[in-house]
């Protein structure tokens, strides 16, 4: 009787202690996410590769036929990365870009992706010119990301 109640309270010890870990890595993790001076820091476990990740596939159904599946532009679209791109965008934020793209893209179907998707491909552009960005893009914090590298 008491050696089980040992076992077991040794097993809810261990338990315990790996609730804990996995608790301490997901709450250390969450800091690091946040940017410093965002409008406001993101909710969920997102982070900035697995956002540009999305925004790939996004992309790659809805803009790479006239962007080109490498975002360096084709025969209709102009190139979403390099110098002239750059010319146009550095040191605006990201909300503009998203604006512009939301009302703006596909051309001939604006406004058709979610919200969730146009800012996940304007994450695919912010990596592509190498702007950096310490955070997932939100709807809420885009107005504060520089595009600058
Ligand atoms: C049917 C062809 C077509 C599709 C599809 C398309 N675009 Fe475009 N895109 C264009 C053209 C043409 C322009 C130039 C428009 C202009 O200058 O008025 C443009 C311009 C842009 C610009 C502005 C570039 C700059 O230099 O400022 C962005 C950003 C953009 N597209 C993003 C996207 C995204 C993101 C998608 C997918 C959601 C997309 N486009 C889908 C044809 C397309």
């Amino acid at each position: 009787m008491s050696h089980s109640r040992t076992a077991a309270s040794s097993i809810l010890a261990t338990l315990i202690s790996a609730a804990l870990t996995a608790c301490c890595v997901a709450a250390a993790s969450a800091v690091r996410a946040q940017a410093p001076g965002a409008a406001s820091p993101p909710t969920s476990t997102d982070t900035f590769d697995a956002q540009v990740a999305r925004g790939q596939d996004e992309y790659l159904n809805a803009c790479a036929a006239c962007h080109s599946s490498d975002l360096s532009g084709g025969e209709i679209g102009p190139p979403l990365l390099g110098r002239l791109f750059n010319a146009k965008w550095k040191d605006k934020s990201a909300k503009e870009l998203y604006e512009l793209t939301r009302d703006t893209m596909p051309q001939g179907a604006p406004n058709t992706l979610t919200t969730a998707a146009y800012i996940d491909i304007v994450a695919l552009m912010i990596k592509s010119n190498e702007y950096k960005v310490s955070a997932p893009v939100t709807e809420e914090n885009a107005g504060g990301v520089v595009l600058a590298p």
